[in-house]
């Protein structure tokens, strides 16, 4: 795959303007240094979204959205880093190389031909389904409820029953090892072509951008001999841990929210019952990759598998794959159908809606599958209930989340809140500490909420003075902070980074922070950057952090000797130094006041 240079992507950005390229989809206002407007990321009523052009940074105060130029079109038009690069190259006229590797180029040739075959078999496949000849296919789609509207916005066909496609696409001038290589087609024993797909009501499987990479084929009668469903093979275009059904059509919704379905069928069914945010992983559990490619485009996914099917361990696991995606994942619960095409056609759309409102985090769903275990009328049993759920619950590390969860689970188990408060404490003790003896300073994260403004705020301009004014700055900070000092988890990374590179202005430390692959990361650097921090004078800002960081060590250090004096085991020379030491801070602190 072909890269980008550092200097081209730089190009790039300067011929692209910030405030020019998000003024194409926002209206904004001049205030001050910064330009403002309503976010387009989320719904709002009043401008919390804020550009600087000095920085050529946006950011959001309401969604903690930000970034540079390119982060704003990958964001806003639903594409990759690189797509968005492509993209501004495009908008300010500037060419791109292409990769002269000849295996890349034969393959992006035959890839080409692959997706304009498969774009001919899938009109081929839906005229088809109109046609005399598919009364079986028109049949089952009267049998199956699916309408017209349906039938053209999924692109459904027929395949016929004779080898027809393999015919056609000769006759539109492709050649044979083209068509071999979709798997539409492929050659027996006798080395006569074969349609793949014969009497199938076919599913064209669409990238995000409608492109067509495979279909699935279901059976048209109840022929238990033959799959119900076959699909294709994986190829040049596709791969099936990649791709995820109805995609193209789920992101035009434009929803926080996606739910997550097994079936083409039951994506087709709620689609057409007016869900629009519905994406099939067509019978295999979710994969990472699928995850990440639901992540782009939602913030919530709810997985609505089948009743019977997919097992808990599948459901736990694409849970937990999302979750570490940093998506709010929940499980719907379905009861009296056995998948959600069942269910709305049983009970309609505003039913299910109901379910999807009512769907549980991943930590209800572990307390739900623990409770089956347990006779929860056997006093050992729910004691020993209590036990386990207090261990998941202390991993929750969100107070307010965990406060609601023990809320939620008295009421539902009839368990007092106490027992569950005190056993929660006990074990979030234990792991706590040991957190903080495994992992290192830069991961303990405290989150942003827990920390005082003031100490936020205090080190986003420890930061901020890094950045912008780094010639007057960065010996005083480097000589008198150290990372130690900082609390807030991005602040750490960033001030890290800073560190590391050799860059000596402004301009470029951006770029190097910029490319820091961490979302929360970039928002935090992005809100900085737009803030206006309204300092008059840098030395004097610089000086006043200081004292105040030597301040917060000092009083550290005071504690820790008081503690460190408990210890009976200490000798009567070492007692005589920590009196001293402890002497000198008193009296420094003293001096500051
Ligand atoms: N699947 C498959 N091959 C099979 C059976 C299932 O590839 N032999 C995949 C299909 O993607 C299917 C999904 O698994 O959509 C879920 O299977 P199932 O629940 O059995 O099918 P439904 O989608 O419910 O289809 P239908 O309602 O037509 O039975
Ligand atoms: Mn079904």
């Amino acid at each position: 795959m072909i890269t980008y240079s550092d200097e081209l992507k730089e190009e790039i950005r300067l011929a692209n303007d910030i405030v020019d390229v998000i003024s194409q989809y926002v209206t904004l206002k001049r205030s001050g240094r910064n330009f403002f407007g309503l976010c387009p990321f989320h719904k709002e009523k009043s401008p919390s979204f804020s550009v600087s052009p000095d920085r050529q940074y946006y950011h959001c105060f309401g969604c903690h959205k930000g970034g540079d130029v390119f982060n704003f079109v990958s964001e806003i038009e639903k594409i990759s880093f690189k797509e968005s690069l492509e993209f501004l190259a495009e908008r300010a006229r500037i060419p791109l190389p292409v990769d002269e590797n000849p295996t890349f180029q034969k393959n992006q040739y035959l890839k080409d031909k692959m997706y304009k075959i498969n774009a001919e078999a899938t009109i081929f496949y839906h005229e088809r389904l109109y046609k005399p000849l598919a009364k079986i296919a028109q049949n089952y789609i009267k049998q199956r409820k699916m309408d017209n509207h349906t039938l053209t916005s999924f692109k459904i066909g027929y395949s016929g029953e004779h080898h027809e496609l393999y015919q056609h696409l000769k006759t539109q001038g492709f050649k044979d090892e083209e068509i071999l290589a979709t798997g539409l087609v492929h050659k027996n024993d006798r080395g006569e072509y074969i349609d793949r797909f014969r009497k199938r009501l076919m599913f064209p499987i669409m990238e995000v951008n409608g492109k067509v990479v495979a279909f699935g084929g279901r059976r048209l009668d109840d022929n238990e001999k033959t799959a119900k469903y076959i699909n294709s093979n994986e190829n040049l275009v596709y791969s099936k841990k990649k791709h995820l059904f109805g995609l193209n059509l789920a992101k035009q919704a434009n929803e926080k929210k996606m739910i997550l379905v097994e079936g083409y069928m039951d994506a087709v069914s709620l689609y057409q019952r007016g869900i629009h945010n519905v994406v099939a992983s067509l019978g295999t559990a979710l994969t990472e990759e699928q995850g990440r490619l639901l992540r782009k485009y939602c913030e919530q996914v709810i997985l609505s598998y089948d009743s019977d099917g997919a097992g808990q361990e599948a459901i736990l696991r694409g849970l937990s794959i999302l979750e570490n995606q940093g998506c709010d994942a929940r499980v719907l619960q379905m009861e009296g159908a056995k998948d959600p095409d069942e269910y709305v056609l049983k009970y309609g759309s505003g039913r299910f809606q109901l379910l999807v409102d009512q769907a549980i985090s991943l930590v209800e769903f572990k307390i739900k599958m623990l409770k089956n275990k347990y006779q929860l009328e056997n006093a050992k049993d729910k004691i020993r209930f209590l036990k386990e759920i207090t261990k998941i619950l202390s991993d929750v590390e969100n107070k307010i989340e965990r406060e609601i969860y023990i809320d939620k689970i008295a009421k539902q188990y009839h368990i007092s809140k106490e027992a569950i408060y005190a056993e929660v404490n006990k074990t979030s003790y234990h792991s706590a500490s040991n957190k903080v003896l495994t992992k290192p300073i830069i991961n303990h994260k405290v989150p942003k909420e827990e920390i005082s403004e003031a100490v936020v705020k205090r080190e986003n301009m420890v930061i901020y003075l890094l950045i912008n004014h780094f010639k007057e700055a960065y010996e005083k900070i480097v000589t008198n902070i150290t990372i130690e000092d900082l609390q807030v988890r991005e602040n750490k990374v960033i001030f890290e980074k800073i560190l590391e590179s050799s860059a000596e202005e402004s301009e470029k430390i951006i770029q190097c922070i910029a490319n820091i692959e961490d979302a929360e990361i970039q928002s935090h650097i992005s809100e900085i950057l737009v803030t206006d921090y309204e300092i008059n004078s840098v030395e004097k800002c610089i000086e006043d952090i200081i004292i105040i960081y030597n301040k917060d060590r000092l009083s550290r250090r005071k504690l820790e000797i008081i503690q460190e004096l408990k210890n009976e085991t200490l000798t009567p020379e070492e007692i005589t130094k920590l009196e001293e030491e402890l002497n000198r801070i008193i009296i420094e602190l003293a001096k500051g006041k």
